[in-house]
Order: structure tokens, then sequence, then C-alpha cells
């Protein structure tokens, strides 16, 4: 019975991606001193005993732990700032709006994703807005977007100054339809009074983009209700989800047409060698994935840039756990080409410290 709940347990954090050996006792694993410690301290002793999944490569059948429940229980980060913010999120959220899990580009409803925001860019003494990028609402005063995003011809002090000559951003939050006033939203509009774009981003090689990510800071906080509310920020573990949702105002199914309204999508996670394969460029698989429609039913764009890719949270039934930032990708519309998205939780401290620092 323990064993079962155990090999059980085991099938649902692999998820595809590990296979079990020696009748489901065993994960392979490379004979090293991290992946395999059982094995590697004492394998002179028991040489003869070690089974290997593939010999040639040291990957070797390395016993699950007996009692491997503890471990499998995702750790809760109770006491992150992250965490007690997403909970109270939570406590403040009576109702929300759940949909099934569609296949395909399809409109979102009113308040479904409350925390999409729409990020643009107006002229001075101009009213018109460009809507450009599409980030994530994380708390009351801040949200993630790419890197790229933020990128403009000029500093970005001059771009924050009211006094300077330049384009400025703003963000919409609580909208479904930016070309309609008779769509079920309550658009809440902003001043960048901040933004930090990730130290480390970096996208000097024409074929890449690094650490694509970027925290803006608004000149208020958002009033919270049924149409603004905050997503979740990742735990350091378990991000490795192989169906996702994506959302945002860029995704269209016919190349070069951005949509006013809302547009979700599900998606699934590419292995990295096929993604490489689809996009013909190399990803940096440490701090981005792929994600896209394999079989090419969903025939559409993966998402604005900046916008979010993300899954239902595990505890909070009404609320979701942000898990990529869509960084760059293939052209829309393009049948099983994926887009390329900046893993959240690796930068999860790096946001922490800015939106719930000093
Ligand atoms: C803004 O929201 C944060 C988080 O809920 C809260 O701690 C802070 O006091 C609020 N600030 C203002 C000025 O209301
Ligand atoms: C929104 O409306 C404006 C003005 O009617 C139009 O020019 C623009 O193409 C529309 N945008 C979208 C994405 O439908």
């Amino acid at each position: 019975m323990r064993a079962w709940i155990g090999l059980l347990l085991t099938l649902f954090l692999c998820y595809a991606r590990c296979e079990l050996c020696d009748r489901g006792t065993g994960v392979c694993k490379e004979l090293t001193a991290t992946d395999c410690p059982v094995i590697f301290f004492i394998q002179h002793l028991i040489a003869n005993e070690i089974k290997y999944c593939n010999e040639i490569d040291e990957i070797v059948c390395c016993p699950l732990p007996r009692n491997n429940q503890k471990k499998a229980v995702e750790p809760v980060e109770e006491n992150r700032p992250y965490e007690k913010q997403c909970k109270h999120f939570n406590d403040i959220r009576a109702a929300c709006h759940q949909s099934p899990f569609i296949v395909g580009g399809t409109k979102a409803a009113g308040r479904e994703f409350p925390f999409m925001a729409l990020i643009g860019i107006t002229k001075r003494g101009k009213s018109e807005i460009n809507w450009d990028c599409g980030g994530t609402l994380v708390h009351p005063r801040f949200v993630v977007t790419a890197g790229h995003c933020l990128e403009t011809p000029e500093t970005k002090e001059q771009r924050l100054d009211p006094n300077f000559d330049s384009p400025k951003f703003v963000v919409r939050l609580g909208e479904l339809d930016y070309n309609s006033t008779a769509d079920d939203a309550q658009p809440q509009d902003f001043k960048v009074i901040n933004y930090v774009v990730h130290p480390a981003y970096n996208d000097d090689d024409d074929n890449k983009v690094e650490n694509d990510i970027a925290i803006i800071e608004l000149d208020r906080n958002a009033t919270l209700n049924e149409y603004v509310a905050p997503a979740c920020l990742p735990p350091s573990t378990g991000n490795d989800q192989q169906q996702l949702t994506a959302a945002g105002w860029g995704l269209t199914a016919d190349a070069g047409h951005k949509s006013s309204h809302l547009l979700k999508v599900s998606l699934e996670r590419f292995d990295d060698d096929l993604c490489e394969e689809r996009l013909e460029v190399e990803i940096e698989s440490r701090t981005q994935f792929c994600a896209g429609s394999i079989n090419g039913i969903g025939d559409t764009c993966n998402g604005d840039s900046g916008g979010p890719i993300f899954v239902q949270h595990p505890r909070y039934s009404c609320l979701k756990l942000l898990i990529g930032i869509t960084s760059f990708g293939g052209i829309c519309g393009t049948r099983g080409r994926p887009s390329v998205y900046t893993k959240v939780y690796l930068y999860t401290d790096w946001i922490e410290s800015i939106v719930w620092g000093e």
C-alpha cells in the first residue's frame, strides 16, 4: 500500500520527465553524488548489484526512498512574504470566475483573469494609447512583465520624468476589450513611477534574450475587486507543469493582427530539444522553457510579450500561479511553433526583494 502511494506520488511529481525502473522501485538517474547519493557513495561495495538504465552513460536505477511521502509533499513556503500575500489575496477573494480547460485560442470571459495587465505607451499631450505588452499583477502596486517591454530609446530617467518630452508608459488593469465600453470590465489606469529591468537582462545576441523579466511600480495601489486581483508567485519547486494557460491581447489566429479582446489558450510544455528544433534557435533551458501547441491544434501565437503563462493555484481555487513570462517566439499562426517563456520561479527571490523589500 505504502509503496503504491510512493509510486503514485513519484509519478505525479515526475510527470513525463523521469523514467521509473526496476518495477517502479527506482528512478533512472545519473550516477553522481547529487543525483543518486544512495548508490554513488557505496558503489565500490555493491558493484555487482547496481542496476543500470543505461550503463554506457552511467544512468543507474536509483532506488526510491522507502518513505518518500515527506519528500513528495510540495513544500509550502508559508513564511515567505509572497506566500503570505497570496494567502491574503485568497482570503479577500470571495468569488471568482472559473472556466473549463479549453484547447485552441478563445475569448476570455470578464473577470476570468483579473491579474492581466495591459502595458501601453502614450505620446505627450496625446490621449491615444498604443498597447504593446502584457503583464501580471502580483501586488496591488506591482506588475511583472518582460524586460524587453521596457527597452526604449530614452533613458529610464527620461521615461519617468513627467517634464521630459518622451512617450510615457501606462498600465491598465481590469480590462477585457479595450475597444469596447460595453464589455464586462472595470478598467483602472495607472502611471508608472518606477520600473526595474532584471540586472542580468541581456539581448545583445540577435537570436537570444536572457533574464527577460522586469517589475513595474504603479503610481498607487490598485483597487482590488472582482476585476482586478493579483496572481501568486511560484514556489521554488514544482513548476514543471505540462499543461498551462496563456492569456493576452496579442494572440490571434492570423499573423499580424492584434485582438482588442483578451484571449486565452491552453498550451503544452515542449521538450527543450523539440522546441529548439521547431524554433531553430537555442534556448537557455535553465531559465527558459517553451510552450505551444505540439500538434498545432491551437494554431495561435502564444500571447503578448510580457504576458503570463500560468496554472491553477494548487491550494487556492480562486487564484492562479504565475509560471512564465512570454519572452519571444515564433511567428504568430505558424502551426506547432512554440514561444519561449522566462521561468518565473528562479526570480521569485528577486521580485520579492523589490516588491516586499524596503
Ligand atoms: C498598498 O497595498 C499594500 C499591500 O496590500 C499595503 O501593505 C499598503 O499599505 C497599501 N498602501 C496604501 C497606500 O494603501
Ligand atoms: C480599435 O479601434 C480603433 C478605432 O476604431 C481601430 O483603429 C483599431 O484597429 C481597433 N483595434 C483593434 C485591435 O481591434
